[in-house]
């Protein structure tokens, strides 16, 4: 008998382009023993809610306009998150900074995709850094989240050059095409009991990764 799918939260913001990924993933169960079993917004108006809809996925709403501060609107959400009883927490183009207190519960459980080759440029606005630094290469990152922002150990990244005539939107739909890729790849390994994170190091299939592996598009 096949074990149990581990159970999933996505949060998003926005398009949900990367959470389009991930259902697509799961809607194989022979590559992903996973399963969406909500997908939580900060934004009403967020586009992912509609695809999570369209896919027969709950859907909660958090609006962080309505909080005072940073710690009630983490507390509400990982109600939220907790009452699902997840075994994986996926950000997805979540673009909100999460209290110490908040990641520290899902430690080893949280995944993020992040538009950059990290450690360099965390943070916003990364295609269009790399291009006024003039920078040869780009690409996304999977990485375990830890409190220090877009600072948890790397497990995949996508690599690709920045071209010369590359503005900030080609540059931004190629990584994005890169990292749709990169994300369900890293869930499938999580899901398959693949992957731990031990004192801030991450394990693949019990070997500690010194450097993230890199993904051949
Ligand atoms: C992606 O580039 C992701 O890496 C970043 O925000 C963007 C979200 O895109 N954190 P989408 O909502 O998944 O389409």
């Amino acid at each position: 008998m096949s074990a149990k799918p581990k159970r999933l939260v996505v949060l998003i913001s926005g398009g949900g382009s990367n959470l389009q990924a991930l259902i697509n993933a799961c809607q194989s169960p022979s590559h992903m023993a996973g399963e969406l079993v909500a997908v939580i917004s900060n934004r009403p108006d967020a586009y992912g809610l509609q695809r999570a809809q369209q896919a027969g996925i709950a859907t909660f709403v958090i609006d962080h306009t309505t909080y005072a501060d940073r710690a009630s609107f983490d507390r509400d959400l990982q109600a939220c998150i907790d009452a699902q009883q997840p075994d994986g927490l996926l950000l997805a183009g979540f673009m909100r900074i999460l209290t110490p207190t908040f990641v520290e519960h899902y430690t080893g459980k949280m995944l993020n995709i992040h538009p950059s080759l990290l450690p360099a440029y965390k943070g916003t606005h990364t295609h269009q850094r790399v291009i006024a630094d003039g920078g040869s290469a780009h690409g996304a990152s999977v990485h375990f989240v830890t409190p220090e922002l877009d600072g948890g150990p790397v497990i995949l990244q996508a690599r690709l050059p920045v071209l010369p005539d590359d503005t900030p939107e080609l540059l931004a739909a190629r990584v994005l095409e890169q990292e749709h890729y990169i994300y369900p790849e890293v869930v499938r390994w999580f899901c398959a009991g693949r992957l731990q994170l031990q004192a801030n190091t991450v394990y693949l299939d019990g070997e500690a990764l010194h450097k993230p592996h890199l993904f051949n598009a």
